[in-house]
């Protein structure tokens, strides 16, 4: 799907309003992203650390699971962008490429790079991503 600039204009702006509510104290790096539906919503998200360091979560998928939350039935993601307040390169994680891979398999995300913005489709971003095949005799075992 191709998604204008005006849109990933939006999704920048929506990342970048929500990065400021990044709660971050142990690494002080505060990261924003927003995430575009097929039915035209946005919803964004920020970094919300803890503590006990390995509960913190990324801001990708607090505005993929805030999408969730929002939604009658399955949201599809159609483009992404993330971005953090020190404007140096940043690419989601790989815990975050798998399950933006669930709700966007092509989706594209945009983020700061080596080179500046970079635009990437999640078929990417992620190779190989890991699936259930419920119709794999031992898939439940
Ligand atoms: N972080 C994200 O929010 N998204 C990513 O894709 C990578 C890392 C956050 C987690 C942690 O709060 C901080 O950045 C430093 O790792």
């Amino acid at each position: 799907m191709n998604v204008s600039a005006q849109q990933r204009q939006r999704l920048i702006r929506l990342a970048r309003a929500a990065m400021k509510h990044a709660y971050a104290p142990y690494s002080r790096f505060r990261v924003g992203a927003a995430v575009l539906l097929s039915d035209g919503r946005v919803f964004s998200g920020c970094n919300v650390e803890n503590a006990s360091y390995g509960l913190t979560i990324c801001a990708e998928r607090n505005a993929i699971f805030c999408a969730v939350a929002n939604s009658s039935k399955k949201p599809e993601i159609v483009a992404a962008a993330v971005v953090n307040h020190r404007g140096v390169p940043c690419s989601p994680c790989g815990a975050c490429r798998q399950v933006l891979a669930e709700f966007g398999p092509s989706a594209v995300v945009w983020y700061p790079g080596a080179g500046g913005l970079t635009q990437r489709t999640m078929q990417e971003l992620l190779v190989d991503g890991f699936a259930l095949c419920p119709n794999e005799p031992d898939a439940t075992a």
